[in-house]
């Protein structure tokens, strides 16, 4: 039997209108209107689009969107003082650095440089040991949306086995954390494999939720899946295609074909995952501001 495809695009789309009403109220009450630094460091198309989709979506929900371009051969020392500069401003109540970064800058250090009350993104040492903790944090926006489709879907999670592919501070490690959490969408066993892992079929064989993160496509394939799992597929590759007009078509980490006639559920790539990515961000810009508000900052 096939599948029952994920719509992330219509949950993201509903969480957008909801967070729209919300960003009204917020002003009318405050006079704040929410405002991410999205800063953009080079030129890599990928990243590009990822940014401009962001930024849409920022002020279609009556955000603003700060946007800052700077060229590849920027400097650490410049980069560093644009998000000192960012975490001064007002205005910016989140500041967003895209990653990956070009070669020759440090992310790590960038991304202790964000305040962390502006870390929308969740990636700070600080925002992510909190979460490790359960304390309040901004959640990583990849693996909350991952935990609202779950929730979304009615695929619980208690006591059951989550398998996830991936240990990327962005998505596996978090996305696990997240799953073990003794929260809605949360409560369940689980397993993180990585490149390390030997016979990565014998886990995948027994999960209830697979969640895939591992950055190269066709990494699963049906025959590995258990019947009726829900599949999460986190994965966006281009990979070359003739006769499209990019000269590329984006597939997941999962084969589409062959995992959809064994799953349950599953999350298309593109439509999936990646619409969800952007309504959490803006659910974390929304609570940045609101907190600032309270803060009277
Ligand atoms: N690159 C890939 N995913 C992300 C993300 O969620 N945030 C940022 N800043 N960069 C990314």
């Amino acid at each position: 039997m096939a599948a029952q495809i994920i719509d992330g695009k219509a949950l993201a789309s509903k969480i957008r209108a909801e967070i729209k009403t919300k960003v009204e109220t917020l002003k009318e009450r405050t006079g704040v209107t929410p405002g991410l630094a999205v800063v953009l460091v080079g030129n890599d198309p990928a990243s590009c689009s990822y940014v401009t989709a962001k930024e849409r979506a920022l002020t279609e929900a009556g955000m603003n969107s700060i946007d800052i371009r700077l060229p590849a051969e920027t400097s650490q020392e410049a980069l560093l003082e644009t998000i000192a500069q960012l975490n001064k401003d007002p205005k910016a109540h989140g500041i967003l650095v895209q990653l990956p970064l070009p070669r020759g800058l440090d992310a790590d250090a960038v991304i202790r440089a964000i305040a962390p009350e502006k870390d929308v993104d969740g990636f700070t040492p600080e925002n992510v040991g909190r979460m490790v903790i359960g304390e309040e944090c901004f959640l990583p926006c990849t693996p909350h949306g991952v935990i609202e489709l779950l929730r979304h879907t009615g695929t619980e999670t208690e006591g059951r086995h989550a398998v996830v592919i991936g240990r990327s501070n962005i998505v596996g490690k978090p996305v696990a954390l997240l799953l073990a959490r003794k929260a809605p969408g949360g409560n369940a066993t689980v397993t993180l494999c990585h490149t390390g892992t030997r016979n990565l079929a014998d886990f995948t064989r027994q999960a209830d939720i697979l969640v895939v993160a591992s950055g190269r496509p066709n990494t699963v394939t049906g025959d590995i899946v258990k019947p009726g799992a829900t599949v999460i597929d986190v994965g966006v590759n281009r990979v070359p295609c003739a006769g499209t007009k990019t000269g590329y078509r984006l597939c997941g980490d999962c084969d589409f074909d062959s995992v959809s006639q064994v799953a349950g559920h599953i999350t298309p790539v593109p439509g999936g995952v990646g619409p969800m990515t952007i309504a959490m961000l803006l659910e974390n810009t929304y609570l940045a501001a609101q907190r600032a508000a309270e803060r009277g900052a």
